[in-house]
């Protein structure tokens, strides 16, 4: 009989554990028991799997007594303080947040790239940064191919990376906008009073950063590119320079990717390797304006790619731009891939 699991999502009520529900159904993982986890102010709501409701329980020292795999995705604090207690109680984690992924004994994974690396696991596998895997999910092929040296990107970035909070505060800022009266600022106003999750309004704007400056003037987020790339593609000389940027975009990232290679490279070539590659999607038609789009790929398991083109400031370069849904590849897929692998 084929052996099936009790499993633990903590996070259960955010946007990633929502999701994270829906591919296990999806994919059929063979679930026997599933502990929905949220904060203490998720107690008594309800969360739907195989059509079932499971009442959410709040999570405790005691939550992880007899599962066999926990996903985590509730924010570096949770994990820090409850990962190594899943660990101890025998769970294997797979853990969204940022903070186990650079620890030498943890496992970074993209089953598509590295998933050979989930063998080394010791009751703990990390989920990479969202922007990283789908801009990886292309950039890896073509360093395959042609050995990448280095990349100059820049992202795109949907609000659901920030949260379900961000998801709500962004529809209300276009509300307000929308039943602003002719103002000279446009119901600028409003959506100011309605930034909580951004420090500006989101909406009919974009943000030149998504998360903490590091003294360098990156960001963090933008540093983990070149850190979790050289993990993942066990390129440890690779180079990323990355600006990130937060649109008013609901779902799926985007990322704008120059990328400059050892072997010389053409685009036929590239669009061949490309075309083959697991996991993703050559949408490279110019002439029809088809292209990768957040709107189009929003939803789906495939990242998509297009756009492809010489670099004309780089030896050996290709420009090309890559889209996916960062719930999916960038989270809650690639994190049912890896138990799926395990
Ligand atoms: P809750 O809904 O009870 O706050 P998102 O990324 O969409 O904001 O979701 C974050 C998820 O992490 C939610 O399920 C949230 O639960 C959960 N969470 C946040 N803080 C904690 C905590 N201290 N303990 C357990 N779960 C938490």
């Amino acid at each position: 009989m084929k052996k099936e699991y009790h499993i633990a999502v903590v996070g259960a009520t955010g946007a990633v554990g929502a999701e994270l529900l829906r591919v296990l159904e999806r994919r059929n993982f063979p679930v026997s028991n599933l502990r929905a986890l949220a904060s203490g102010r998720s107690t008594g709501k309800e969360v739907q799997f195989s059509n079932k409701p499971i009442m959410v329980e709040e999570l405790g020292e005691n939550s992880f007594d007899n599962i066999d795999i926990a996903f985590f995705s509730a924010g570096g604090e949770t994990s820090r303080k409850f990962v190594p207690i899943a660990r101890k109680g025998g769970a294997v984690v797979i853990d969204n947040s940022s903070v186990f992924r650079m620890d030498s004994d943890v496992p970074l994974v993209i089953p598509e790239i590295n998933g050979e690396d989930v063998k080394q696991h010791r009751g703990l596998i990390a989920n990479p940064n969202c922007t990283t895997a789908v801009a990886l999910m292309a950039i890896y092929p073509l360093h395959r191919a042609f050995g990448v040296r280095r990349v100059f990107a820049a992202s795109y970035q949907a609000v659901s990376g920030s949260g379900a909070r961000a998801i709500d505060e962004l529809k209300k800022q276009v509300e307000a906008a929308a039943f602003a009266t002719a103002s000279p600022s446009g119901g600028g106003q409003d959506r100011q009073s309605l930034a909580k999750v951004y420090p500006h309004p989101i909406a009919f704007n974009v943000l030149p950063h998504v998360d903490v400056f590091l003294e360098s003037g990156y960001t963090k987020e933008e540093m983990k590119m070149q850190n979790e790339g050289r993990k993942i593609m066990h390129l440890p000389e690779f180079r990323a320079s990355v600006t990130c940027v937060r649109v008013p975009v609901y779902r799926a990232h985007s990322v704008a990717v120059s990328a400059e290679f050892d072997k010389e490279v053409s685009v036929e070539q590239a669009r061949e390797v490309l075309a083959k590659a697991p996991g993703l999607e050559l949408v490279d038609e110019p002439p029809k304006n088809r292209y990768p789009m957040p709107l189009t790929v929003a939803g789906k398991d495939n990242c998509e790619v297009g756009r492809v083109r010489l670099d004309c400031a780089l030896e050996n370069g290709l420009a090309f731009w890559v889209s996916g849904d960062q719930l999916l590849k960038g989270a809650a897929l690639n994190a049912v891939q890896i138990a799926e692998l395990l």
